[in-house]
């Protein structure tokens, strides 16, 4: 246990010194007293609201409850607002900005006077940029996800965040739907605050930090405007106290095991193909040697459980969290999880999961009748993706797990669009649609553009699928033979680069490879010819991001962020 004497904050409030005057009375001018700091903790609440920031709308009420734990435990609270990352109204893209808010958090924690730490996020990005953050600062913090919003519904019909918008879209442009019914689910398909409620890239990531120990038990299946948030939300406060006085430190959490928790977690929950970059980023952080390889392996044994869409038939969180949420979850997968894995309440995983009910097999399935037979992603390696590219091969119609087709190839998405635009473009089927430039450094930032929208020339003639093929994210709610990540990426002289139209393209998800039909040496006679594109930012954060930003197999982590990277950061001189 901790003595009072030892915290942070009382390097700052408690000495009989100069600067110690200055941030008491600094304290004191905000109306706090001596009673609100001596002998306690204080809680750095990191909250994530912001008027562009739909999915943490309710943060603002939610950040109170929060405070009250941290009160009722005999803490300090410290509420400090930090980026929200927007997946919706972020430009560029909002991944383009996760590493600055990862590195925007970890300082702020750094900086203040503060002992531990909840941090609160949900809307896809935000939570690994928050966890690489406490990773790195290395003091107790906790995780509180948002919390999903509630099922979309309109005229009747159940929509789903993201996976709804794409499909109506595309029956939009196929003229089997009216203007008045795409304006209908406009309004309905987000109708309470809460990240998406798919099985997209924010349940997959609120999920995954509940796999890694990293939040109280089945705190990230809980809806955003279900009461049991708020509850949940004074029980982190509660919580992240006593983590201080334990002295519960991140590396006690994020060891190998908890990673291989958190990825087998994903797998069962037929994660977004989001989580494979931020999963290498976070474990990496933590000092974790993890890949690809290890996340393919995991995919080959562990199987889709969560019968949520996309990879789903039907149910949303909602469904889920009312199955019994994550904790059921992770009850069904039992001793595919290592629970001796210890978790932010000081028990472990298999303490913590030891009464979890599932109140619906049809929603989270027994292993013995699974979603999908393999987890959810594949990693697909060869002479196209030299360090691999990623595809759900549970969301893509099978017929496209083994194919060779011909390339079309698009350099932009301008160019992509007047190929998929144009209702007469030679187009079958059995081509492969590429979009290159489109990886974090050519998107700029890696943008979700992988669900390349299927050409209006296949689609007018019935056909809803394709393979197509990109060095781009997809959104965690996408659906489709959608090839990702491909790595190196184009921009940077990756393979992608040097494919033209008619080359054919063979993928094999069974084995695993992803390659063009050309031999080396027409491949290296096309490399010589090949010329670097001009740089997209020549100052500012852009600039930066360019010159330090790793490939999607490293996480597209900042190398100077990684664990690896020189002396640990001194703490503060106070
Ligand atoms: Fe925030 Fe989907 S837009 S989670
Ligand atoms: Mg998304």
């Amino acid at each position: 246990m901790k003595k009072y004497e030892d915290l942070r904050s009382a390097r700052f409030f408690a000495a009989d010194d100069f600067r110690s005057f200055g941030h008491r009375s600094r304290a004191m001018q905000m109306g706090l007293s001596h009673e609100d700091w001596e002998g306690k903790p204080v809680i750095a609440i990191i909250n994530t609201w912001s008027e562009a920031q739909p999915c943490h709308m309710h943060f603002k009420d939610r950040v109170e409850w929060v405070k009250r734990g941290i009160l009722q435990a005999g803490g300090m609270p410290m509420e400090l607002p930090a980026h929200s990352l927007s997946e919706q109204f972020l430009k560029p893209t909002s991944m383009l900005y996760r590493n600055m808010a990862a590195m925007e958090v970890e300082e702020i924690l750094r900086a203040h006077p503060v002992d531990g730490a909840v941090l609160m996020g949900g809307c896809d990005k935000s939570t690994p940029a928050l966890v690489m953050a406490g990773i790195s600062w290395g003091f107790p913090f906790l995780f509180l996800p948002a919390g999903p919003m509630l099922r979309g519904n309109y005229a009747g019909r159940v929509l789903g965040s993201g996976s709804d918008a794409f499909k109506y879209w595309d029956e939009m442009r196929a003229g089997t739907i009216t203007q008045e019914e795409w304006k209908g689910i406009e309004g309905g398909i987000a109708r309470s605050y809460g990240h998406c409620m798919t099985m997209g890239t924010a349940s997959t990531m609120t999920a995954i930090a509940e796999g890694f120990g990293l939040t109280l038990p089945g705190a990230s299946s809980i809806p955003a405007a279900d009461a049991n948030h708020q509850r949940m939300a004074a029980a982190c406060g509660r919580r992240i106290v006593d983590m201080v006085w334990e002295d519960l430190t991140p590396d006690r959490i994020l060891t190998r095991a908890a990673t291989v928790n958190a990825a087998t977690v994903a797998m069962a929950t037929g994660c977004s193909t989001n989580a494979v970059i931020h999963l290498v980023a976070m474990a990496r952080r933590a000092g974790i040697d993890w890949g690809l390889d290890d996340l393919d392996r995991i995919g080959h044994t562990v199987p889709v459980i969560a019968n949520i869409r996309p990879s789903g038939s039907q149910y949303l969180m909602e469904d889920f969290f009312y199955a019994g949420g994550l904790p059921a979850l992770m009850k069904e997968l039992g001793d595919t999880l290592d629970l001796s894995a210890l978790t932010v309440n000081g028990r472990t995983l298999g303490e913590n999961i030891a009464d979890a009910v599932n109140y619906n097999d049809d929603v989270i399935r027994p292993l013995s009748n699974p979603v999908y037979h393999e987890g959810s992603l594949a990693v697909l390696k060869g002479n196209l993706a030299p360090d691999g590219a990623v595809i759900k091969p549970a969301a893509c119609d099978p017929r496209f797990h083994r194919h060779t087709g011909p390339a079309i190839v698009a350099d932009s998405y301008p160019d992509l669009k007047k190929i998929v635009d144009d209702p007469h473009y030679p187009i079958t089927p059995d081509h492969v649609l590429v979009l290159r430039n489109a990886g974090p450094q050519g998107g700029p930032g890696m943008p979700e553009w992988g669900m390349l929208p299927m050409p209006k020339a296949l689609l007018n003639r019935g056909h809803r699928d394709m393979l197509r093929l990109s060095d781009a994210r997809m959104s965690g709610t996408s659906f489709g033979a959608c090839i990702l990540h491909t790595a190196p990426e184009a921009y940077i002289g990756g393979p992608l680069a040097l494919i033209r139209n008619g080359d054919m393209i063979a993928v094999d998800v069974p084995v695993r490879t992803l390659n063009v039909l050309l031999s080396d040496e027409d491949m290296a006679a096309r490399r010589a010819a090949w010329t670097p594109p001009a740089p997209q930012y020549e100052r500012g954060y852009g600039w930066m991001f360019s010159r330090h930003v790793q490939q999607a197999n490293l996480g597209c982590d900042f190398d100077f962020l990684t664990s690896e990277f020189g002396a640990p950061v001194p703490e503060p001189d106070i």
